[in-house]
């Protein structure tokens, strides 16, 4: 150690002492599946400056800070730290949370809840305490329920705790979209809202390409009794199953949500002001009166979440969103928090 201080002090001449920023910092909570690919498009798109991991598990959160460290050759400047010990987490701007346990093949979001909330009982007060003015982005599921847990567990304003919500749902319904009009994801524009998982919302009357309304074309669009072309079954129902199905496949699900969370990152840390479909409380939206969290389109920016926007979502759609409410609210009633 002190022969290794004697090389530096004969390489450098100090001008004065070197400062740590914190202001690109996120840390990751949970290690698995989810946490390193939410991770790697982080570092693979230069959003941070530093990132910093934690989990339960010392030797699997070493051996995947190790593995992350050796690829810093070739990203843009990011450190990654790793420990079970919160106090690495201090001066994040933005902590993602993907700890806790995953759905079992066949197993809906919503039952996985109580396991989790105990998780998060250990996780949220510790993020807040060594970064009090962070934002909170949830990933675990049942993640619109867990939204509303870490919101009361970390006594944080409601723009700065949110869920990654529909974002993934919804990029799954622009892709199969896309292979159904044959173009590109990006150019077709639809929403999911609602719950992340069984009862999310298509919003069909907002699907469109260059401005164009599919359900001007196609008026049964999205109905799954009249629309002889299928698009309710075909496309929604899949992105609905989807997770279920990659989960039998492969056992878990993890690029695609590792993506969508870092596109979240990234609009927050650069504060582009990006609309994403994030879970968030919506209390006073669509005639819900409740504290219940679901995702709407959001602006985000440095600050957290901003703005809503007010979808024109027609009366069927209202009714779907409602009754997602209350179920969530039921799940939520249920909870020892
Ligand atoms: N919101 C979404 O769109 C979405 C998509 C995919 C998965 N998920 C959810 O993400 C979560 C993680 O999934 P996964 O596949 O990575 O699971 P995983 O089992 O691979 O990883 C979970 C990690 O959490 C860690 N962990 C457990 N308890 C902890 C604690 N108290 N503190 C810190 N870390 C702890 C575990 O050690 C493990 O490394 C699940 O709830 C899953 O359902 C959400």
């Amino acid at each position: 150690m002190n022969n290794m201080s004697e090389t530096i002090k004969h390489l450098f001449e100090e001008v004065a002492p070197a400062l740590s920023n914190p202001h690109g910092k996120i840390t990751i909570v949970g290690v698995g599946q989810v946490g390193m690919a939410c991770a790697y498009s982080v570092l693979q798109q230069n959003i941070a400056n530093e990132i910093a991991l934690v989990d339960v598990v010392p030797d699997k959160l070493k051996g995947e800070m190790m593995d992350l460290q050796h690829g810093l050759a070739f990203t843009r400047h990011c450190t990654v730290k790793a420990d079970t010990d919160y106090s690495i987490t201090a001066g994040s701007k933005l902590c993602v949370i993907t700890a806790g346990c995953r759905q079992r093949e066949g197993e809906t979001r919503l039952s996985l809840v109580q396991r989790n909330v105990e998780i998060f009982k250990g996780i949220v007060p510790q993020l807040v305490k060594y970064s009090p003015d962070t934002l909170l982005m949830v990933v675990s599921n049942p993640v619109d329920v867990l939204t509303y847990v870490t919101w009361k567990l970390s006594g944080l304003p409601k723009e700065r705790v949110f869920g990654s919500g529909t974002n993934l749902d919804s990029a799954r319904f622009r892709f199969l979209l896309s292979e159904k009009l044959k173009i590109a994801p990006s150019s077709c524009h639809g929403w999911i809202v609602g719950e992340h998982g069984d009862s999310s919302v298509a919003v069909w009357s907002g699907v469109n390409v260059a401005g164009v309304t599919l359900s001007n074309v196609n008026p049964n669009l999205g109905d799954e009794k009249k629309d002889d072309e299928h698009w309710e079954t075909e496309i929604h129902k899949k992105v609905v199953d989807s997770a279920y199905e990659i989960i039998k496949l492969k056992g878990y699900t993890s690029w695609a949500i590792g993506l969508s969370v870092a596109t979240i990152c990234q609009g927050i840390l650069r504060n582009s002001r990006n609309v994403f479909a994030l879970s968030t409380n919506v209390k006073g939206h669509h005639g819900i009166t409740e504290d219940v969290y679901l995702s709407l389109p959001c602006v985000v920016g440095l600050n957290g979440l901003t703005h809503i926007v007010k979808q024109d979502l027609n009366e069927k759609e209202i009714n779907q969103l409602q009754k997602s409410a209350e179920q969530l609210l039921e799940v939520q009633n249920s909870l020892k928090l």
